[in-house]
Formats: structure tokens, C-alpha cells, sequence
């Protein structure tokens, strides 16, 4: 067993001890006992891998060696058996299927719904005093994927959504802990019940399922070139085509997986650049000289490098998806131990973009550092990495710049709270609390 807590330092993986909970526990740990570590929860074992190249070997080069881990057992409670929660040979079958809507001349095709909505929100935003940022950007990037992919009109849902998130949520942050000793045989009840009931989510389940069920009763009436159109036509290897289950499975994922995390990345944007005038500034001079009085379109994109940076800069300080897992199929060997098959590996972009040892001054807002060459493979992986990696990265790539530069090419944002916002491990990794600023109409600047 590498270094890492015993006794009584391990009840923080319960949330113990830490305002952020298991992540405060986990970061923790991590700094302490260095790039591999682990310890036995009620006769588990857990790791928490921060070294790149060990991080590369486990999504990469070895990933044949690894399953998916706690977090998509329980996942698959609440988005049944689709793209984000499946193993091979199936994960790879439902890739195939679903990628033709994220290749890059289909995700250019986006563009203008992403931009279409930041500016309604925009003129919105220009009548109201104070907005609730975190809420807006829920509700806007709901609104882009179901533009986007499924040419469906999802505005009216985001409040539905997030209420049924909120509620998997509270109740995963009790059940994920448990599962370290239970989820064997949670995993044993879906082997042999596939299709049964949701054990944790089904009311949640039912919420999400209300709120796509036109989506699904439409596209089945009429033909359209929109992902639920793909995923109609497609056939698997066998060559047969989706069952209303499969369908509605692959829905759920894409409407959750393709806004929650986003909207996480975008609120933290707009509260780091409030707290930093000098980057806020910068970011403004590249939006008034590229764009000058109109939005952004899909070619103005390669030229916001200042903008994308923003956005990366906000990725690696607060990665949506903060840790996800893998588990040994075999015992394995890795970093001069052996991890034992079933065991719990943790990979954490939050622990390893913030690590003084891949980045300089790793807590600093510096979208600058994005200026120079590109940081070392698996120092920095918000998407992930592998067979596995995020599918929607390019569209999600795109959202962010084309957001924040339509939405800061018009408006200036303050904070009215100015204590400090604490993070909050959620869906995604979200703010402690609503984070309410004042949008300031503006005018460019003239270009010298
Ligand atoms: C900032 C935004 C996003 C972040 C940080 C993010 C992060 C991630 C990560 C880390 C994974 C890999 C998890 C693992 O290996 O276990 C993943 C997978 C996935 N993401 Fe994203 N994601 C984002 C946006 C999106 C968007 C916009 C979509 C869809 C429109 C999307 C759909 C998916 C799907 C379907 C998977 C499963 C892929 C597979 O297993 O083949 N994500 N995401």
C-alpha cells in the first residue's frame, strides 16, 4: 500500500473535517502523501493518482486494464446504460453512433444558436439590476443543447432540470461514501436487472424524463438532420437500431452531461474576471479590436486567443468535472505497487491542475500562462483523456468563447457580494452559493 491515511484520518473521505468536503479531504491527502497514494475505507482500498504520466497510463496507453468506477454506478441509477456509464464493447458501439454530431464541420454548425442565445441573455441582462449568474448559465447552456442538438426549444426546462439535479445531488453525497462498501452488490442488482427500477433515482428519473418526452415524441413523427435524427437512423453492429429506452438513456446523458458542466465553467469565469480588472481589461481589448460593434461569429473564434484563454484559465482552476474514477479489472501494476482488481482509483484534474509542481503560482487567475507552450500532457485534463474522453470538448470549446465574447463585448459585470465564493462539489463543481452580479451596459472602446 503506498502512503496515505489510516485510523481515524480516513473518516474525511466521509466529507469530514473539510468545507469542501470529500474534495477539501482528497486535496488534502493527496499534498501530504504525494503523487500516489491510497488508503482502506470499511475494507476498500482507494488511490489518488497525481502523477501525468501515471494519469496518461490509466485513461491511455493502459485503459483496457480499467473499468469506470463508483461515480457511473451511480450515474447509471439516473441515465440508465448510454455513452457516459457503459463499458465496452457497447460504450464503443454507442460512440460510433453519437460522434457524427460532434465532429468539428457539425459543431461549427452550432455556432449560431450558442451566439444567439448569449445575446437574448444579453438584452435580458441589460434590464436588470442584479442576475443570479450561476442560474442564467444553467438556463443558457440548456438552451444551446437543445437548440443544437435537438433542435428542441429546452428554455422552460431548466428550472425543472436543476431541481432534479439538486435532489441527485443531496442524495448522492450520503449514497456515494456507502457505496465504497455496497457497490458490489448494487452492481450485482443491475447485472441481473438491467432494465429494473432505479434503486436511488427513479422520481428524478420521471422528472428528467417529462421534460424530454417531446423531444423524443417529435423527432419520432418527423425527419430532421439533429442528433436524435442520427440516433433514429443509425443500426448497431447487429443492425438494429435504438429501442425507446436506449434513446431516451443517450437523451438524458447529453442534456445533462452538455449543460451543467459548461454553465459550471462559466459562472466561475465571470467571477474570476470580476476579481481580476487587469484580465477582464485585456479580455475587452481583444473583443472591442477582433469584434468592434457586432457578435461573434464561428471565424472570428481562432482570432480571440486572449478569450480562450479566459476560458482555459477558468478550466484548470475549477475543473466541472473534478475527479472521476477508474477501477482495476486485473491487479495491476502501477508507480512500483500493486493495485489490487476492484480497487478504487481516484484521478483529480482539481488536485493535479492546481500542483505547484506542473504549474507556477497554481492558485493565481493567469490566462497569460496559455501565452507560451502548451502544459505537459495530463497536467491538464478537464475533458479527461483515452477512449473515454469528452466527447462534447469541442463543442463546449466553442460555447465558452463564443459566450463570454458576446456577452463581455456588451456588458460589464460586478459583484454585489464581494466575500469570497467557496467551491462546491456538485453535478458539476459548482459555487457555495449563488453568486449575484450587476451587468453594467458598455460601449467600446475605440480601437488606437
Ligand atoms: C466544460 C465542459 C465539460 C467538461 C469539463 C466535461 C468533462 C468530461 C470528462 C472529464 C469526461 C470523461 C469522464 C471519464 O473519463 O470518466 C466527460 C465525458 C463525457 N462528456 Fe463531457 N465535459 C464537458 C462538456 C460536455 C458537453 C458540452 C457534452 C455534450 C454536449 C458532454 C458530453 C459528455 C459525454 C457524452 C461523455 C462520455 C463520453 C464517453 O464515455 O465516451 N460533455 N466529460
Amino acid at each position: 500500500m503506498p502512503p496515505g491515511p489510516r485510523g481515524l484520518e480516513t473518516l474525511g473521505f466521509f466529507g469530514a473535517g473539510s468545507r469542501a468536503g470529500i474534495l477539501g479531504f482528497l486535496v488534502r491527502t493527496s499534498r501530504r502523501y504525494g503523487p500516489v497514494c491510497g488508503f482502506g475505507i470499511l475494507g476498500a482500498r482507494i488511490y489518488i493518482i497525481d502523477e501525468p504520466a501515471l494519469i496518461e497510463e490509466i485513461l491511455v496507453r493502459r485503459q483496457h486494464e480499467f473499468a469506470r468506477d463508483t461515480g457511473a454506478t451511480l450515474l447509471r441509477e439516473l441515465v440508465g446504460d448510454g455513452l457516459l456509464t457503459s463499458e465496452e464493447p457497447r460504450h464503443r458501439e454507442r460512440r460510433r453512433m453519437l460522434q457524427p454530431a460532434f465532429h468539428r464541420a457539425q459543431i461549427a454548425t452550432y455556432a449560431q444558436a450558442m451566439v444567439g442565445e448569449a445575446a437574448q441573455l444579453a438584452a435580458d441582462w441589460a434590464t436588470r439590476p442584479s442576475v443570479d449568474v450561476g442560474a442564467d448559465m444553467r438556463r443558457l447552456t440548456l438552451a444551446v443543447v437543445g437548440t443544437a442538438l435537438f433542435g428542441a426549444d429546452m428554455r422552460g426546462s431548466a428550472d425543472a432540470v436543476a431541481a432534479a439535479l439538486r435532489r441527485v445531488v443531496r442524495k448522492g453525497a450520503w449514497i456515494a461514501p456507502l457505496l465504497a462498501l455496497g457497490e458490489p452488490l448494487l452492481r450485482a442488482y443491475r447485472r441481473r436487472f438491467p432494465d429494473g427500477p432505479s434503486l436511488f433515482f427513479g422520481a428524478e428519473r420521471r422528472d428528467l424524463d417529462a421534460v424530454i418526452a417531446p423531444i423524443v415524441a417529435r423527432r419520432r413523427a418527423a425527419e430532421g438532420r439533429d442528433i436524435v435524427s442520427l440516433l433514429l437512423t443509425e443500426r448497431d453492429e447487429r443492425g438494429a437500431a435504438l429501442n425507446d429506452d436506449d434513446l431516451r438513456n443517450e437523451i438524458v446523458t447529453l442534456v445533462l452531461a452538455g449543460h451543467e458542466t459548461t454553465a459550471a465553467a462559466l459562472t466561475w469565469t465571470w467571477y474570476l474576471l470580476a476579481q481580476h480588472p487587469d484580465a477582464a481589461r485585456k479580455l475587452r481589448a481583444e473583443l472591442d479590436a477582433v469584434l468592434g460593434d457586432r457578435d461573434p461569429t464561428l471565424d472570428d473564434v481562432a482570432r480571440l486567443p486572449y478569450t480562450a484563454a479566459v476560458f482555459n484559465e477558468t478550466l484548470r482552476l475549477y475543473p466541472p468535472a473534478l475527479a472521476f474514477g477508474r477501477r482495476p479489472i486485473t491487479d495491476v501494476a502501477l508507480g512500483g505497487y500493486t493495485i489490487p482488481r476492484g480497487s478504487s482509483i481516484f484521478l483529480s484534474p482539481y488536485i493535479t491542475q492546481r500542483n505547484p509542481r506542473w504549474f507556477a503560482d497554481p492558485e493565481a487567475f493567469l490566462p497569460e500562462r496559455w501565452d507560451g507552450p502548451a502544459p505537459a500532457k495530463f497536467t491538464f485534463f478537464p475533458f479527461g483523456g483515452g477512449a473515454k474522453m469528452c466527447i462534447g470538448e469541442p463543442f463546449s470549446r466553442l460555447e465558452g468563447v463564443l459566450v463570454i465574447a458576446t456577452l463581455a463585448r456588451r456588458l460589464d459585470l460586478t459583484l454585489v457580494d464581494a466575500t469570497p465564493v467557496e467551491i462546491a462539489p456538485g453535478a458539476a463543481l459548482g459555487p457555495s452559493r449563488p453568486i449575484m452580479m450587476r451587468p453594467i451596459q458598455r460601449i467600446a472602446e475605440p480601437v488606437i
